[in-house]
């Protein structure tokens, strides 16, 4: 026995208290948003079937929805609108009365100092459902930027304090910052959705924010999950172009690209915990297949591991409950 050498990495692993003593991470309500999908109508309270506990909100119910985010100590929220009306150039994206517009208006009101995002994209307001505007089946960049900008002012507008173009258009960043700027929003961060993959995970979204594609598919625009250094290149553009925050999309698939962009740059990221990572660990949960509270811990932590200083996630409200009871 006195032969062996040998490092007693245990040692520090003896009692609850000493492992709390050199954890390195951590995990806070403070570290969340929370998406919302608002939708037209009246007392509309509707659960997405692929992601159980999540739904769609008419603004008349959507004020209880709000006050328990503020009670469970959630500092922020992400609006998705899903409108009535369709057309070729998404124009329920930038009307000033359009579902978006209206619930950041609610929002604010009922709750002044949460932390209030828009997405900024126009497929969930265009009738083919691409990000962008089409012309003779080629979603054209520059045609976008416009639109993009008018949504972000309209979004500014109606009080939001953060503006999170998702729609990968080249220019997109520089184009929604001009427009800000221009309307007198200079102090409207944008948290770019610079670092966003094609990617299968976002299918149960589709589905809650009817923006499936109606022809072809998003590869044009999104990133080749294949590629690492490209996430470098799009990162460096959005930053150079004004962006604030940097959102990695998916998380759990791309955690080496969040690793990669925190050693790389040092704006705040945002992990985005998608929808299809929710509904796998959903299933399985509900399945009894895996202890969710424990899973979901595991999965959100490793999020802040990999460099994430904010996450994402379907998981918000469940996991500031679970943070607190411990
Ligand atoms: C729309 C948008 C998508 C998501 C956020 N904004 C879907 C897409 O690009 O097809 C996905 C979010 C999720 O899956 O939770 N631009
Ligand atoms: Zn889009």
């Amino acid at each position: 026995m006195n032969e062996l050498k040998f490092d007693r990495h245990r040692r520090l692993r003896g009692s609850a208290n000493l492992r709390s003593m050199v954890r390195e991470t951590s995990l806070h309500k403070e570290d969340f948003i929370y998406p919302l999908f608002v939708v037209e109508g009246e007392n509309v309270k509707e659960e997405i079937s692929s992601m159980p506990g999540v739904f769609h909100f008419s603004l008349d119910r959507l004020g209880e929805e709000l006050d328990e985010v503020v009670s469970l100590g959630i500092p922020s929220i992400i609006f998705f609108g899903v409108p009535n009306e369709k057309d070729a150039v998404g124009t329920q994206a930038y009307h000033d009365h359009g579902i978006t517009q209206e619930a950041i208006r609610f929002a604010k009101e009922r709750h002044p100092d949460l932390v209030v995002i828009a997405d900024t994209c126009l497929c969930q307001y265009t009738d083919h459902g691409h990000c962008g505007v089409i012309e003779n089946g080629v979603i054209l960049n520059d045609k976008s930027l416009d639109l993009l900008a008018r949504t972000a002012v309209s979004q500014a507008k109606a009080g939001a304090d953060i503006i999170a173009p998702s729609n990968m258009m080249d220019g997109f960043v520089a184009a929604i910052r001009f427009g800000l700027d221009q309307a007198g929003f200079e102090n409207v961060p944008i948290m770019s959705y610079g670092v966003k993959y094609a990617s299968a995970y976002y299918g149960p979204f589709r589905e809650a924010a009817h923006s499936t594609p109606q022809f072809g598919d998003r590869k044009t625009y999104q990133m080749d999950p294949a590629n690492r250094l490209e996430a470098l290149r799009e990162a460096a553009s959005d930053i150079e172009e004004g962006a604030d925050f940097m959102i990695v999309k998916p998380a759990l698939s791309y955690l080496d690209i969040i690793r990669e962009v925190r050693d790389n740059y040092d704006l705040p990221i945002v992990a985005y915990n998608v929808s299809g990572e929710y509904a796998m660990v959903k299933a399985a949960a509900i399945n009894g297949w895996v202890d969710e509270k424990k899973m979901v811990l595991e999965t959100l932590l490793s999020m802040k591991r990999a460099g994430a200083d904010i996450v994402m996630t379907y998981h918000a409200k469940d996991a500031a409950r679970w943070l607190e009871e411990k």
